[in-house]
């Protein structure tokens, strides 16, 4: 009994140093809801999983209307020209259709505008990961030089002055004062709601519309460990698989859970050198070079092109790619098990055909054009 005791004492104390680590690590801000705000109520599709939405920053109506007005807001840019939405375009599944994305100084990043979709339940953000919530994330932008390229004071100077930001403020958050973290609060609020759900695919999970017979076999591809069926594929440092025919997609974009990404970083094989470290350049282990966040499939037909350094125009270059293998090099993932030459993904221009049809059946007409994601105009109340 009083070994149990202690054990639990134990637990207490490392539970309460891990909040008040999390306490340190971030700063203290205003931080409760506005008194007199409306719980926001999330719309979640049965075949998704319920979001968890941290304490500090519940979801409300108001926050959710003033984090809208934020993001398509250009005065958080240096020359008041750029908005979060100059990069992330709703009808592009929130990306922005190039490359690499420049900035307010026409200087080119090195990385593909990300599209913003069940963002919700993300772990990590950022292609390397670097931020662990919305709210963090949501800082970054507007001080990043080759993005909007303002200082903190100057945007929260010009939102105080606007005669309608401190009203909105003050309902969202119950207090006039702005200030960034509210602004991050507000964005990672929306952000939130930013939920994909209702794409012919998930009709179809839920037994409420069918897909084309193509994308449904190009589903089970997805599904499908890769090789010919009975052939024993070798996986380093675990034990290996019987092949399926497969195009071997599920080990990083689960489906399971309907978010097609593990949230997880993996290197699938694009390169042999890594001109952009990836995680390694957040971690500083050499295990992490070249990878990077596995991103959701959703909208994946409207989000090119692809990669994190944009280097696939369609997704058929995506396909080529997977099927060719990818490269091998010390850090390639062990689900990337078809590098080895001798061994071949194989998949045939009809199964190419089925899983790009299924991929496509992953577009959300609904989210790319709902409403309440669309520019709201000036800020009003
Ligand atoms: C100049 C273009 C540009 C602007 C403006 C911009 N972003 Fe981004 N955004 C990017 C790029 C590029 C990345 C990927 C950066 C990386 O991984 O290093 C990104 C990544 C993100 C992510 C991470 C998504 C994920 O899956 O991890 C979020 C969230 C995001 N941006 C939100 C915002 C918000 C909110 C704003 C406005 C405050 C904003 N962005 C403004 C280009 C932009
Ligand atoms: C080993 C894990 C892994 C496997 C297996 C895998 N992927 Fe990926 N996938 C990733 C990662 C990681 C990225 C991002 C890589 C980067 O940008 O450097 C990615 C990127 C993509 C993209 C581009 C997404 C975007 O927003 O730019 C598509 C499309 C894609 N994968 C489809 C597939 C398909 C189809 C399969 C099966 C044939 C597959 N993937 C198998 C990990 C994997």
């Amino acid at each position: 009994m009083k070994g149990y005791l202690s054990v639990f004492l134990l637990l207490c104390g490392l539970v309460m140093a891990a909040v008040a680590c999390k306490r340190e690590a971030m700063p203290e801000g205003p931080s409760s809801p506005g008194t007199g705000t409306t719980p926001y109520i999330l719309q979640i599709p049965s075949n998704l999983p319920p979001m968890e939405i941290p304490a500090d920053n519940p979801l409300t109506e108001e926050g959710v209307a003033l984090g809208r007005f934020l993001f398509y807001e250009k005065r958080l840019s240096g020359d008041n020209g750029m908005s979060c939405s100059s990069c992330h375009m709703q009808a592009l599944g929130f990306a922005d259709g190039k490359a690499v994305s420049k900035g307010i100084d026409s200087i080119a990043g090195n990385r593909s505008a990300m599209p913003l979709i069940n963002l919700g339940y993300a772990n990590f953000l950022f292609w390397d990961g670097r931020a662990s919530s919305l709210e963090e994330q949501a800082l970054e932008p507007v001080v990043n030089p080759i993005e909007m390229h303002d200082t903190w004071p100057n945007v929260m100077a010009k939102l105080q002055a606007d005669p309608v930001y401190p009203a909105l403020f003050t309902r969202a958050f119950g207090t006039e004062q702005i200030d960034s973290l509210l602004v991050a609060k507000a964005l990672a609020q929306f952000i939130r709601t930013m939920i994909s759900g209702n794409s012919p695919f998930d009709r179809f999970r839920r037994g409420e519309g069918l897909i084309s017979p193509d994308a449904q076999v190009g589903f089970n591809l997805f599904q499908l460990e890769g090789g010919s069926p009975g052939q024993i594929i070798p996986v380093a440092g675990s034990t290996p698989v019987t092949g399926q025919g497969g195009a071997d997609c599920f080990h990083c974009h689960t489906a399971d859970a309907g978010l097609f990404t593990d949230g997880q970083f993996h290197n699938n094989g694009l390169d042999t050198v890594f001109p952009d470290p990836g995680r390694a350049g957040v971690t500083g282990d050499p295990a992490n070079l070249g990878q990077f966040k596995a991103p959701t499939l959703r909208n994946i037909a409207v989000t090119a092109p692809y990669m994190h350094d944009g280097r696939f125009a369609t997704l058929d270059d995506v396909l080529d790619h997977y099927n060719s293998g990818g490269h091998a090099s010390a850090t390639v993932d062990p689900f990337m098990k078809f590098t080895d030459p001798d061994m071949v993904l194989g998949l045939t221009p009809q199964k190419r055909q089925q899983i790009k049809a299924f991929l496509e059946s992953l577009t959300d007409e609904e989210f790319l054009a709902n409403p309440e994601f669309q520019d709201p105009g000036p800020p009003h109340l």
